[in-house]
């Protein structure tokens, strides 16, 4: 099996369209033309959901004209907000084909078709001319990157000059190494993680300037706690994004990654930066 299998076959488990369907008529929502609001649980697949895809706009001047790349797009939530928050154009691509097919449709289905478009392809290669993006973002995408040099070269090629990129995920934090599986991997095969300071310093040296550089482990465990009390008050976890795509294996995968987050072995971070001219 290829790298690219190992990472398509941990994310691409088929009929995924009818389990957001199962899973929106169990909350009452209407599936056929759901809202972004009945959307959010499922289609914002990182951590903290919606909640984090809103900070991060929250720091990013957007116009209507601009164009944003949705880098690892999944099934297109975050790429829905945005056009939702700033009235833009926004490409996404990603190696998953199944997702693509659910982030066309489901954009389709929120009347957003004509502003959004969904590649299948991989950030490594990305099948765009050079300066073609006003902005980019990537949620949670590269701990399944190797060659993060290679990554940051190749949004450098496709953003234009002065254009920002927003990447959020997952760094080795100090102590062993997490335990799997995880939302982002099955096994070790498939998760590549980088510490904050490699990747600000990948990033510098692939011509980014960091402009903000945040790390998140503190609302990532003040989420776990809510959805914790939530559940315990006999509600539905608030981001069900992981129990959607890995079913029966969501549990130990989210119990890893809070473990992780708290003993400090892996720690979530947020990068502001701008591709220097
Ligand atoms: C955890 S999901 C995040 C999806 C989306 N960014 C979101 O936040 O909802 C990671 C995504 O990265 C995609 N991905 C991983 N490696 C990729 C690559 N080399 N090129 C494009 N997409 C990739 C996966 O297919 C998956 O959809």
């Amino acid at each position: 099996m290829s790298g690219d299998d190992k990472v398509t076959g941990h994310y691409g488990r088929g009929k995924l369209l009818e389990r957001l369907e199962a899973a929106l008529a169990e909350d009452g929502a209407d599936s056929a033309r759901p809202s972004l609001e009945a959307l959010a649980p499922y289609d914002h697949f990182h951590g903290r959901g919606l909640e984090a895809t809103s900070e991060i706009a929250d720091t990013l001047e957007v116009a209507p004209h601009h164009h944003l790349l949705d880098i690892g797009s999944g099934i297109g939530g975050p790429a829905r907000w945005m056009h939702h928050r700033f009235g833009c154009r926004v490409t996404g691509i990603d190696l998953t084909a199944e997702f693509c097919d659910v982030a066309r449709h489901l954009s389709g289905r929120v009347g957003m078709g004509d502003a959004l478009r969904f590649e299948h392809g991989d950030a490594l290669a990305m099948p765009f001319a050079e300066a073609s993006f006003d902005g980019a973002y990537s949620m949670n995408v590269s701990m399944n990157i190797a060659d993060k040099g290679a990554f940051y070269r190749e949004i450098r090629r496709v953003l234009k000059a002065g254009a920002w990129l927003v990447l959020s995920e997952i760094a080795r934090g100090s102590g062993p190494e997490i335990d799997y599986p995880v939302p982002w991997a099955a096994s070790a095969e498939a998760s590549f993680l980088s510490t904050p300071e490699e990747t600000r310093r990948g990033l510098e040296s692939a011509g980014f300037e960091v402009l903000r550089f945040r790390t998140t482990e503190k609302e990532a465990l003040e989420f776990g706690a809510r959805s914790r009390e939530i559940v315990a008050r006999g509600g539905k976890p608030p981001h069900r994004a992981v129990i959607l795509i890995h079913a029966e294996g969501a549990r130990a995968a989210m119990a890893n990654t809070s473990r992780g987050v708290s003993e400090g072995r892996i720690v979530p971070i947020e990068i502001l930066s701008r591709r220097r001219p």
